[in-house]
């Protein structure tokens, strides 16, 4: 996996402040990369700027500084490159959910006859189960159904990079289960790089294979990566029998409701957020520590293995 298939360096976003004073600055010095290949879901609390961060990597934002490269162009706009599945399901309410598709697939191969984008729209709207609803508008969809076209539209399009926006948070459980499922063989048959927001650690632990963990806001930053170390044939039905599934759930936790609110204006004293720590906690069981790091009464402490992403 090449270590720069998309590139961020120094990304901020500010926003005026509504009656004057000092902006609002969301995030600032968020740096990080992803391979080509690489499945990289970030995590933190709401409003802390995740939305806005894919927003800019998908093109439709911009930054009020640092740039986005992604296989070594930089990005200034929306790209069929890019297939984007939004936190809301930004599907074009006059058209049925196989036109919202066709239309994204007719813009990425508008060379393409009748029969082939039709082909096409279907394969995608069968892999996320709503076969039997094609012709059906938004309006006459339920809100799981309208983010599966819309999961549908950007699979269809089999851009470079995926960017999810919370994809399945409207989904129910099963239905959840099997799209993560199919989203995982897909990535594993395509090398599909993926950037995805998730409110669901699990979820994360599932599909990912770095986890990026975001402070709170104002200033927030990308506090750590953590390296996801299970073996990467995960399966949903087995995943938390592995001896590493608890370290790493406990540590998303345990940032999220402890270290992430503090984070911002009392960082360790080596962090740099140019060079956000990758740590495996998955790998602090007993037998994988240093003997001199093993204390009985000591709880797990993750391994910082690198300041550099
Ligand atoms: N157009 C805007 N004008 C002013 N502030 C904005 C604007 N868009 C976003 N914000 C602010 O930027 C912050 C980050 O928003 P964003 O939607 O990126 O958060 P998020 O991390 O995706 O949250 P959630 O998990 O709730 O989806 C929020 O505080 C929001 O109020
Ligand atoms: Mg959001």
């Amino acid at each position: 996996m090449s270590a720069e298939f998309l590139k961020v360096e120094g990304l901020s976003k500010s926003f005026a402040a509504p009656r004057g004073g000092p902006p609002l600055v969301v995030f600032d010095e968020v740096n990080f990369a992803i391979g080509k290949g690489e499945f990289v879901c970030i995590i933190g609390h709401s409003g802390c700027g995740k939305s806005t961060i894919l927003n800019i990597l998908a093109g439709l934002d911009d930054a009020s500084a640092g740039v986005v490269v992604m296989a070594g162009r930089e990005i200034a706009g929306p790209s069929l490159d890019r297939g984007v599945v939004f936190q809301g399901h930004a599907l074009m309410p006059w058209l049925t959910a196989k036109k919202n598709v066709a239309f994204a697939v007719k813009s990425r191969w508008p060379d393409a006859d009748k029969t082939r984008i039709d082909e096409i729209c279907q394969r995608y709207l069968d892999l996320v189960g709503l076969t039997g609803a094609e012709h059906k508008k938004p309006a006459e969809l339920s809100g799981g159904m309208k983010q599966r076209v819309g999961i549908a539209r950007a699979f269809a399009i089999e851009p470079k990079m995926l960017l999810l926006d919370e994809p399945f948070g409207a989904l129910d459980a099963l239905t959840r289960g099997v799209i993560q499922d199919e989203l995982l063989k897909i990535c594993a048959a395509t090398h599909q790089t993926v950037f995805m927001i998730t409110h669901d650690v699990d979820e994360a632990i599932l599909l990912a294979d770095k986890i990026m963990l975001m402070s709170n806001g104002p200033h927030a930053r990308i506090a750590e990566i953590v390296q996801n170390t299970l073996p990467r044939n995960r399966s949903r039905h087995t995943i938390h029998k592995d001896p590493q599934y608890y370290p790493i759930r406990n540590h998303l936790i345990d940032f999220l409701v402890s270290r992430s609110k503090d984070f911002t204006d009392q960082p360790p004293e080596d962090y740099d957020p140019r060079h956000p720590p990758l740590v495996t906690p998955g790998l602090t069981t007993a037998s994988a520590l240093p003997e001199t790091l093993i204390s009985p009464r000591a709880a797990p402490r993750p391994v910082v293995v690198s300041m550099r992403n």
